[in-house]
């Protein structure tokens, strides 16, 4: 059986991946203390896979605890989803993100070194580009000025993968670098759970929808796009998921060592009203929303060339805007008017 240790499988991205590992007949081991996420994913998993779901509740940043997984778990590879993912609590308190998400990484790798663990995805960001210039952006676009230390934590990852993997020739890795991901399982049984009042435009959207929230504030409409509001490529999760499955088998055919990155994107650009006004119509609900400035640190514009993930790992996306919008609202439904008031 090819074991698989997913760190943050309780998460957004890791729950949705955790379903397509199994759909895959690989066997996923979740690795997560669920301090940003909660018990019911578990259950959530269980309903789709019919399987109880394998899950070590322990700190990423423990070696001596992920070294008695490993141990005890014997995995081929690991997929590393476990990190702290919000920019504006990053700037407040960057260490928390230093530590964590820095941390964790190295933390992994020494205890895959011991246990001679050589196959290893980990989740990076578009947040690496910066305000690019190139658009879409390419893998081969310049990073390294990140907007905010949660952004910079990824562009320290990166290297600290290209450095061991330098070191380390048994090494084979996958860097992912996801766009925005959005959505929710078709079965309505897992999905995004933000705690507190939403950052990300699409939780707002639907907690919105359901009467949560009053209304959205577009974060401005004065910019150089077509309807004045920014522009990002949103990725269906499912879609994202099914990604973690193409790069490990492609991992697994290597003979060579290899650290390669990839983006996970749709090549599409929509802009934030065209994501509201598409959400209005697959879904047939309003959305009150209102004009407000811009928010600080938003890039104007944000979408990938995935012309790379595509060839390389022979995986594309098969879900649109419209799903992935109809996908978030019965996840919302689901949840009821759950979501604390402003
Ligand atoms: P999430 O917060 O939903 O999931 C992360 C999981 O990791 C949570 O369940 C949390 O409890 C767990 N975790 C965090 N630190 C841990 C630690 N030290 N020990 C044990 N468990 C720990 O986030 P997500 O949206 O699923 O993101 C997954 C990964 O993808 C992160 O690395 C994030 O930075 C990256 N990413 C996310 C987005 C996005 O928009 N969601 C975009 C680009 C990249
Ligand atoms: C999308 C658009 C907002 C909320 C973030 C991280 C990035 C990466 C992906 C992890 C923007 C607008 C939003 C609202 C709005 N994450 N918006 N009203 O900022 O593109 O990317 O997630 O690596 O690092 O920064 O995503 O969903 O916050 O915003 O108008 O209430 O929606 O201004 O244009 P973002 P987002």
């Amino acid at each position: 059986m090819n074991k698989v240790i997913v760190t943050g499988g309780a998460g957004f991205i890791g729950s949705h991946t955790y379903v397509e590992l199994m759909g895959a007949g690989m066997e996923p081991i979740i690795v997560d203390d669920l301090r940003n996420s909660e018990e019911r994913v578990l259950g959530g998993l269980e309903k789709i896979t019919g399987k109880k779901p394998v899950i070590h509740r322990i700190d990423c940043t423990d070696r001596d605890a992920m070294d008695r997984v490993f141990a005890a778990e014997k995995p081929s590879s690991v997929i590393h989803f476990a990190a702290d993912k919000a920019v504006g609590e990053s700037v407040q308190d960057p260490l928390k993100y230093y530590h964590n998400n820095i941390g964790s990484l190295a933390t992994l790798l020494r205890v895959m070194q011991g246990h001679g663990v050589k196959d290893v995805v980990f989740s990076s960001s578009c947040t690496v580009y910066g305000d690019s210039e190139d658009l879409p952006v390419t893998e081969n676009s310049a990073t390294g000025q990140a907007a905010s230390p949660y952004g910079y934590t990824k562009v320290v990852c990166e290297q600290m993968l290209r450095d061991v993997s330098a070191s380390d020739p048994g090494l084979r890795v996958v860097m992912l670098r996801y766009f925005n991901p959005i959505g929710a399982h078709p079965s309505a049984h897992i999905g995004e759970l933000p705690i507190g009042v939403p950052n990300s435009l699409v939780p707002y959207i639907t907690q919105t929808a359901a009467g949560i929230r009053e209304r959205l504030t577009v974060h401005g409409d004065d910019y150089p796009t077509r309807d004045g509001s920014c522009i990002r490529d949103y990725i269906h999760v499912v879609d994202l998921a099914k990604a973690h499955v193409a790069a490990l088998r492609w991992l697994s055919g290597r003979k060579a060592p290899v650290c390669e990155v990839f983006n996970l994107g749709t090549g599409q650009g929509n802009t934030v009203l065209e994501a509201v006004h598409t959400f209005e119509e697959v879904n047939g609900v309003k959305v009150p929303y209102v004009i407000g400035p811009r928010r600080a640190g938003d890039v104007v514009a944000m979408y990938a060339d995935t012309t790379k993930s595509s060839e390389v790992l022979g995986w594309r996306t098969e879900l649109t805007l419209a799903d992935a919008l109809r996908d978030a609202w019965h996840w919302q439904q689901a949840l009821g008017g759950e979501g604390e008031k402003e």
